[in-house]
């Protein structure tokens, strides 16, 4: 006489049998939170493209090991620039009212959520840039949280500016005194804006149009303006390995990493990144290992 259990795991009827048990045992709680997710999410959020989401607790850690590898900082450092950004009210409390005020107040949501941008924001603080160039802005909150970034590098006696490109004219809604005095607008094709910029870039961040070629586009574009410590940072290499291939091509280390966003339906986007290991600071003067 043969057991239910090798039954089910010896015979082909057992396997037919088991399609629909395991359907309802995994399929349909997975199912029910996803729809929850959905159901919370249209009703109180207003967004309908470029999320915003806060990461799991146990993904927030792993943002802070990531970014300390990249840095060359300790992790406690980091951990301690990303603490300084999500306990900045004056800072979550100007983006609110910036969004509130805004003609684009019916399709944002007022609370910010930084997601990956904590990363970003803490990359910068630890590093201490000259110069950062990021492609795209939408509302600028990646904009902004690394201008809030530079704003308190300068008060360290580390002044520095985030340049930002976007095709739309009107963009950056976040951007707002005193952190908008670090930030500078370049309003048209990225590529054309990266083309015409004369300065050496230190970090470079694609996240505009979020093709293969757009992104390898951009990279070959900013080339000349890298120097052996520039990072080269991409949100879209999820999607692409462009920023792989250019680390490869530019002898760079290549890390990854994956957002997972709490509570929202988005699988998450992530950050790629090529670097050097060892950068620890660009502006000369600050506890660097760079050659300035
Ligand atoms: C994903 S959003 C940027 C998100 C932003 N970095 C943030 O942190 O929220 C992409 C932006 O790229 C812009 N964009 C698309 N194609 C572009 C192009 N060819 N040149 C410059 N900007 C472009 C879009 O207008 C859009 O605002």
């Amino acid at each position: 006489m043969i057991s239910i259990r090798s039954f089910i795991r010896y015979t082909a009827l057992g396997r037919i049998l088991m399609i629909p048990v395991r359907f309802l045992r995994f399929g349909v709680p997975r199912l029910a939170q996803e729809l929850g997710y959905f159901l919370r999410w249209s009703c109180a959020s207003k967004e309908y493209y470029n999320w915003t989401y806060d990461l799991t607790p146990l993904n927030r850690d792993y943002l802070a090991s990531y970014i300390a590898v990249v840095t060359g900082h300790e992790v406690a450092t980091i951990e301690g620039y990303i603490r300084e950004l999500e306990n900045d009210a004056e800072l979550r409390q100007r983006l609110r009212q910036q969004t509130l005020s805004s003609p684009d107040r019916h399709s944002c949501d007022a609370e910010p959520r930084y997601g990956k941008r904590l990363g970003w924001y803490a990359l910068v603080r630890a590093t201490k840039p000259r110069v950062i160039l990021e492609t795209g802005v939408d509302r600028g909150l990646g904009t902004a949280v690394m201008a809030a970034a530079l704003y308190r590098n300068q008060r360290e006696g580390y002044p520095g500016l985030v340049f930002a490109t976007d095709i739309v004219r009107d963009c950056g809604h976040l951007l707002v005194e005193p952190y908008r005095q670090c930030c500078r607008l370049l309003i048209g094709d990225s590529i054309e804006s990266i083309r015409k910029f004369d300065q050496p870039v230190d970090i470079f961040l694609h996240d505009s149009l979020h093709t293969p070629e757009y992104e390898w586009g951009e990279f070959l574009a900013v080339e000349p303006r890298l120097h052996e410590a520039s990072l080269v940072m991409s949100d879209n290499s999820l999607m692409t390995t462009k920023l792989r291939e250019f680390a490869q091509r530019r002898g760079l280390e290549f890390l990854y990493f994956q957002d997972q966003p709490k509570d929202h339906w988005w699988p998450g986007d992530g950050i790629g990144t090529a670097f050097r290991l060892g950068t620890k600071a660009f502006f000369a003067g600050a506890k660097s290992n760079h050659p300035g």
